[in-house]
């Protein structure tokens, strides 16, 4: 025989030599929820391990993570339902917990990446992305409203504008208002193909953001499409996005791979919630050993091309010393 694979299987030696991919502190962005309050860490219950933090809280949990090697927080807020309204205005409330959190982080960790969230479901009273009107979510009214809320986010420090919303023509929107406002170096990551799906569950928990009519599918893509993502990667990289972003990873790697070998920008993956609950709940039962099961899911969405993952696993993964 000619050929024997399995020399280059032979030892760990031999192994590690040959191993095409490598998971990094460096590949990951570290997803954190805030909430009100001093000294509150209130675990949300379908993500074991995962705190929303008040503002001191997070300020010490930023601090472990980047003794670890996290350096990239993406930030999401958890407000009261009495802050919630039809046009997101407490998301430009300067006083108010996220603005003044992305402050707090980026005044006492300038080296931290801050990435921010921009969409109107956790400041909305219908829980939508966007704005609604008679049930139906408005595309161009929300462009305004979400323009104004990144340039509010940048002016609070936000390295990273995150739009995740899926608005038509938001990357291009948004990037006018921060060029506009002298925000040239504020980069945009896009959730270019954010697809309506089952696993935002448990995030939907920690913000309880959840729709209050109907779904998401008039503007998040259909979980049955591919192709699709190619028509939102293009406008995106028109726009001037300097992420493309694919959500969720596991049941999507065939379009991460599909962005990967299309498009030059750096491409990002989101492992979200539900995909972290899944390994918990397994973990939990001891169906799974889930040092290899993160490891191995991180690694399966590196290979399939992500060059940065958004995961709620990073601060475990490096804590423990997993990779
Ligand atoms: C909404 C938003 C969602 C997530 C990030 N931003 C949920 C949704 O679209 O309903 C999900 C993240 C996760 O599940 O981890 N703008």
């Amino acid at each position: 025989m000619l050929n024997r694979p399995r020399r280059n299987r032979k030892s760990q030696a031999i192994r590690e030599m040959v191993q095409e991919n490598h998971l990094h502190a460096s590949d990951f962005i570290f997803p954190l929820f805030i909430i009100e309050g001093k000294n509150q860490q209130t675990e949300i219950s379908s993500m074991p391990g995962i705190f929303r933090y008040s503002i001191d809280n997070l300020l010490k949990e930023v601090e472990s993570c980047l003794k670890l090697g996290i350096k990239s927080f993406d930030l999401f807020p958890n407000l009261e339902e009495s802050l919630k309204d039809k046009t997101a205005s407490e998301s430009l409330n300067e006083s108010g917990l996220y603005l003044k959190a992305i402050r707090e982080v980026k005044s006492n960790f300038p080296e931290a990446c801050v990435i921010t969230d921009v969409a109107m479901d956790p400041y909305s009273c219908d829980g939508h992305d966007g704005f609604v009107e008679n049930g139906e979510i408005l595309n161009d009214i929300t462009l305004e409203i979400l323009a104004k809320m990144a340039v509010a986010q940048a002016k609070a420090g936000a390295d990273i504008i995150a739009p995740s919303e899926m608005m038509d023509g938001r990357v291009q929107y948004i990037r006018e208002a921060l060029d506009d406002e002298g925000f040239t170096n504020v980069s945009i990551m896009s959730y270019t193909a954010k697809y309506a799906s089952a696993f935002y569950g448990p995030f939907r928990d920690a913000l309880n953001s959840a729709p209050k009519f109907g779904d998401k599918k008039t503007y998040q893509m259909n979980p049955g499409n591919q192709r699709e993502a190619l028509i939102e990667g293009a406008l995106d990289m028109q726009e001037g996005a300097d992420f493309l972003m694919v959500k969720p990873a596991l049941a999507y790697l065939d379009v991460i791979k599909l962005m990967k070998d299309n498009f030059d920008l750096p491409i990002a993956a989101y492992n979200v919630s539900g995909e972290y609950a899944m390994i918990k709940a397994a973990a939990q039962k001891g169906w799974l050993n889930q040092e290899k099961a993160i490891v191995e899911i991180l690694m399966g969405i590196k290979r399939a091309g992500a060059d940065v993952i958004l995961t709620y696993h990073a601060k475990e993964v490096l804590a423990n010393k997993w990779i």
